[in-house]
């Protein structure tokens, strides 16, 4: 991994958990101050996910600063088993752990769900910063796969539209190549798991760097569809199994 790869979301994240810390008196840091008697804020869900909507956007939308996901309009059950793994170790970004630690699943799935129903619109798709050839690569393993190295069309799960499929597979559109990369990267290092069999950790670590570099660039160049919602649950036949998937 290059250092920028690394640095960019380390200087990107100090600055809106900054934030957080100082001015966050609602949502889940005002834990922190509920002894302290101040006019109480109602308690909706828009309150309690303030803290997370520095760092992911007004609606989830994901911040320009290439890294932070946006979590709008994924699948409600792919995002509460995220927040699920973050709890509990199976995925590993110390902030998003912390955050989680003390929250129960109820709570967890209240959050995802209303980050599911979030509308905001997507980013403009980023002008490419690689050549003809590797634009190219990304976008056959993406539709088709390489069937050489045995690996399956991202889109035969990820959807055509690469907006995911109910319940639990996200889209992949609206997404920066760094955050993209970093993913695979942290299937391959061990650093993120999901319930096996993680067919995620056996494709990336059929990718080589190159194939890696490729696909994030061309996903990211990529316009959201008009209408970006998730493929119907069941709708694709996934080519391996997925223990994130419900069976
Ligand atoms: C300090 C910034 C920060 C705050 C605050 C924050 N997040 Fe995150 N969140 C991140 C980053 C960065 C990632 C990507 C981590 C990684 O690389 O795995 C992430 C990942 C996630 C993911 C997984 C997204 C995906 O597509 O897989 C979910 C879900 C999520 N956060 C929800 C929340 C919720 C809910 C809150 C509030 C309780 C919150 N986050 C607060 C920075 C933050
Ligand atoms: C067999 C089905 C399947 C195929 C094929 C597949 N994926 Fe996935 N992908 C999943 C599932 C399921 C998840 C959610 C895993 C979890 O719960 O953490 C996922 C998650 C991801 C994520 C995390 C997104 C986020 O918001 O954090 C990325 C990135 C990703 N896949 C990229 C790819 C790429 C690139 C390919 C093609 C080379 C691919 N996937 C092929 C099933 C698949």
């Amino acid at each position: 991994m290059s250092p920028r790869r690394i640095l960019r979301p380390l200087i990107a994240l100090v600055a809106p958990l900054g934030a957080a810390l100082l001015f966050g008196t609602t949502g889940i840091f005002s834990v922190a101050c509920a002894q302290t008697p101040q006019p109480k804020a109602p308690d909706t869900i828009e309150s309690r996910v303030q803290g997370c909507t520095a760092c992911h956007g007004s609606h989830g939308q994901g911040t320009d600063n290439d890294y932070f996901p946006r979590l709008a309009g994924k699948p409600a059950e792919y995002l509460y088993n995220q927040l699920m793994n973050f709890r509990d170790g199976r995925r590993k970004y110390p902030p998003m752990n912390y955050l989680v630690t003390y929250l129960s699943d109820e709570y967890l799935h209240e959050i995802a769900t209303y980050f599911s129903q979030q509308r905001p619109p997507y980013p403009p798709p980023v002008k490419p910063t690689v050549g003809d050839s590797v634009l190219a690569r990304g976008e056959a393993i993406v539709l088709h796969g390489d069937a050489g190295k045995q690996i399956p069309a991202c889109a035969a799960c990820h959807g055509g539209k690469l907006t995911g499929m109910e319940p639990a597979i996200p889209g992949l559109v609206g997404l920066h190549s760094d955050y993209i990369s970093a993913q695979i990267g942290a299937w391959r290092s061990g650093s993120r798991h999901a319930k096996a069999p993680d067919c995620m950790h056996e494709i990336a670590t059929r990718l080589t760097d190159d194939d890696v570099n490729a696909v994030a660039a061309w996903l990211s160049t990529q316009n959201a569809p008009q209408n970006p919602v998730p493929a119907a649950a069941g709708s694709l036949k996934t080519p391996l199994a997925c223990g994130s998937e419900p069976q």
